[in-house]
Order: structure tokens, then sequence, then C-alpha cells
């Protein structure tokens, strides 16, 4: 059977773990070759070898950066048909307590990323006359939050301003733009800085009964990224167990 992404090259920024090793992962399974971009070189390395993919250390922050890794892509297949950009940061820090610096740095991953990610992959996509870019969004910004969380609300209120913009100006160019929001997801990240009880509390609070896999995110990119999404520019998918439904926290207790 043919892959979904059979001849396809694809860029995914942030892909050393988590969800963008996720989206690694699937898009080689559905026939994409692949460059995959990250600040941490072993763990970039080791996805990188697990997908048969390149490897460049990028700080997605930096213009410089994106640039490189958009060139490598060039380079090695001669063009670049997919971006995602995936990077992103989320210390839990209250406002109170947040300075102007670290306000900055979690702006400059989320935001300034998405814009260096956007802008680095314009160049060959525009030439081609053919793109797919992609971001990761979150539920948490554009719908929900919690305390501690106001810059990386922030960002991904922001990121999908960003993808309705880019979608406009790049509607003429056969370039699509859209995003994924994911719910609550079980990665290291999460594992490392939240305790088995936040955990539990968030099944409970998830109507479809458990935390998202990056690969449930994953297959959302993928949709996003195939020819099955054509006509789809503009737009994000939520992808969260159904944790933006409840109107409240006795959603489980049915009516007599
Ligand atoms: N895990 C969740 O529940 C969840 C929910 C909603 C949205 N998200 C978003 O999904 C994305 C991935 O999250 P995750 O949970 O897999 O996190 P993670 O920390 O496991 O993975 C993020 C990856 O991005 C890399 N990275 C960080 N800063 C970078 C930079 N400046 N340049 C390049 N790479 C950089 C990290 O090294 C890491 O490999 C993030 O954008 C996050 O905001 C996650």
């Amino acid at each position: 059977m043919a892959g979904r992404l059979d001849g396809k090259i694809a860029l995914i920024v942030g892909a050393a773990r988590g969800i963008g090793k996720g989206i690694a992962i699937r898009f080689a399974e559905e026939g994409a070759q692949l460059v995959l971009a990250d600040t941490e070189v072993d763990a970039g390395q080791a996805a990188a070898a697990e997908v048969g993919a390149a490897f460049i250390r990028t700080d997605i922050s930096r213009m410089e950066d994106a640039q490189k890794a958009v060139a490598l892509a060039q380079e090695r297949y001669g063009r670049l048909d997919i971006i995602v950009q995936n990077a992103g940061i989320y210390p839990w820090q209250l406002i109170e307590n947040t300075s102007p610096d670290d306000w900055d740095r979690v702006m400059a991953v989320n935001l300034r990323g998405t814009f260096n990610a956007a802008r680095a992959a314009l160049v060959p996509m525009k030439a081609q006359g053919y793109g797919r870019m992609l971001f990761t969004s979150s539920i948490t910004g554009p719908h929900v939050t919690s305390p501690g969380h106001g810059h990386y609300s922030a960002t991904k209120a922001g990121i999908n301003g960003f993808i309705r913009s880019a979608a406009l100006e790049f509607s003429g160019y056969g370039i699509t733009v859209n995003g994924v929001e994911p719910g609550n997801i079980l990665t290291e990240a999460i594992t490392e800085h939240r305790g088995a009880e936040f955990i539990r509390n968030m099944e409970d609070s998830i109507p479809l009964g458990r935390l998202g896999k990056p690969r449930d995110i994953a297959n959302a990119f993928l949709f996003l990224a195939s020819d099955e999404a054509d006509y789809i520019t503009g737009t994000t998918i939520v992808v969260d167990g159904g944790q933006l439904l409840p109107e409240g926290a006795d959603f489980r207790i049915l009516p007599p």
C-alpha cells in the first residue's frame, strides 16, 4: 500500500522527543523523507537514526538556524514540501514571578520560532508553488489556561493568529498553513514536570478518560500534511479527548 506521504520531504522542528518525535515516526511510516531539527543533539540524532532522517542542531528562535535547517532539506533532497514547527517551551511561572527576560524567552522560542520557520520555509515553497506549513499550537491559550502559563498561553493564542495571516498571504503560492491544538499529551516533559496526581486528576477531567499520546497528535498532523487536506488552510484541529467539552465538573453524571 502506498504511504500517504510518499515522495514528500518534511522538516520537523522540535523532533528529538515527545510530540515531535511522534510526528517524525508517523511521517516516516507513511513514506516521507525527513530532516529533524532540535536544540538537543544526542536525543535528536538518536531520533533521526530511528526514522532514517538527517539531523541538524537548530535553535528555532534564531532565524539563521531556521534557514540552515531549510537549506539542509534542499541540499539533501532538492526540495521542501512540509515544515512542522513543533518546538515549544512551557515553564511553569506565575505572572507575578515572570521577569521580562523569562517572558522574552518563551516568546522567542514559541512565537518568533513560528515566524522564523514560516519565513525560512516560504522561500523554497513559494518557488515550488507547493508547501504545507504546520504548527503545534495548544488548547492552552486559544481556549483555556491554568495559573503559571501567562507567557505560554499568549504564545499559543498568537500562533493561531499567525496561522490565519500566513494562510491568507501564502494562499496564492500553493501553500497551506494549519495547526494542531493538543490537549494534555503524555510526553517525557509532562511526566518530568508533573506528578502522578496531576496526571490522575487530568484523566478524570478528560471525557475519553486518558491523556493523549504523541501518536494521537501525529495522526492529525499526518492528515493536514497529506493530499487529503488539499482544501484546508488557516485553521487548527483540536485533539484533546473531549477535554474542552464539559460545562462543569459533573459531566460524567447522566440524567435519570
Ligand atoms: N505535551 C502536552 O501536553 C502539550 C499540550 C499542548 C501543546 N504542546 C506543545 O507541543 C509541542 C511539543 O511538546 P512536548 O510535550 O512534546 O515537549 P518536549 O519538551 O517533550 O519536546 C519539545 C522539543 O522541542 C525542543 N526544543 C525546545 N526548544 C527548542 C528550540 N529553541 N529550538 C528547537 N527545538 C527546541 C526540545 O529539545 C524537545 O525535543 C510544544 O510546542 C508544546 O507547547 C504540548
